[in-house]
């Protein structure tokens, strides 16, 4: 099986209002910056054999380059997001198009629980870790944990510059998972460590540079420019960062996972992982 993720070509992104720290009005977007940042990330997958397939992007949606908010998939399921803030929830309708006419099987959850999709769920082999504290209801994981029929533990995010799960957190497989500390509450530091056999610890300011919003790859690693400043635990681990500049998104509060959701988890994504063969 090939591997494939989720993009959304930048055509309508921009900064139209203010739902994270990062975001400021008044910091425009260098359009065809975006586009450059955007297209050498889109050809990274390709040349590491990745298939790219392409949501429709939609006028007044400006957030919606960010796919991996649109939900949280498992095999051929998918739980939709609820988006926190009025100004994404626009973008729902539109993905539940786009995954039901990839073949999804696609669920939601009560409207009163606010969930934001892979932004805040991702797995660690067979287990859903997902955040809560900024976007994502605490409430909503049991539901979510129960369509996909899987276990899930809750981690609670304390500092608003790493407010999705995939700001602060990257499952590089089954057993070695980037994470910054300190955007965790203590117990939650506590559960990652009890359960995550290698955790290689990131640095406050090099996660700020959204180095964990990173796609593992085979044996590479997709991120932001602050991902070489891990190359010596990566290597360690079996790993090869390969860095981006995102800055246009950073201005937005999103990098390389964040622009890319993963088609395949479950049975479905384990070629995502194993099979992407190196650059040629
Ligand atoms: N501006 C977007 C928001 O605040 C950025 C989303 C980033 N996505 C992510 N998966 N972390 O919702």
């Amino acid at each position: 099986m090939t591997a494939s993720v989720l993009m959304c070509r930048p055509d309508h992104f921009g900064i139209e209002y203010e739902i994270n720290p990062w975001m400021h009005v008044a910091v425009k977007v260098d359009h065809a910056l975006a586009e450059a940042q955007w297209d050498a990330l889109y050809r990274t997958y390709l040349d590491l054999g990745v298939e790219v397939e392409l949501a429709t992007p939609v006028a007044g949606l400006p957030d919606m380059v960010f796919t991996a908010n649109a939900a949280v998939l498992w095999d051929d399921r998918a739980v939709l997001s609820n988006f926190h803030h009025p100004e994404r929830q626009g973008e729902e309708v539109h993905w539940r198009q786009e995954l039901e006419r990839r073949g999804f099987d696609v669920h939601e959850l009560p409207r009163a629980l606010s969930f934001e999709g892979a932004g805040d769920a991702l797995f660690v082999g067979d287990r859903l870790f997902c955040g809560y504290g900024f976007r994502t209801d605490r409430d909503s994981h049991r539901p979510v944990a129960r369509i996909l029929e899987v276990d899930f533990v809750s981690l609670e995010l304390i500092d608003p510059r790493f407010y999705h799960l995939d700001t602060c957190f990257c499952p590089l497989d089954a057993t070695n998972v980037l994470a910054a500390p300190d955007a965790f509450a203590p117990e939650s530091l506590r559960v990652i460590r009890d359960l995550v056999p290698n955790l290689i610890e990131v640095p406050v300011e090099v996660a700020a540079g959204f180095a964990c919003n990173a796609m593992p790859l085979g044996r590479h690693v997709l991120s932001s420019l602050t991902i070489s400043q891990l190359e010596a635990p990566l290597k360690a681990a079996g790993y090869t960062p390969i860095p981006h500049a995102m800055g246009e998104f950073l201005k937005a509060g999103g990098g390389v996972r964040c622009l890319s959701l993963p088609l395949g988890d479950g049975e479905r994504g384990k070629a995502l992982d194993h099979d992407a063969e190196p650059p040629g």
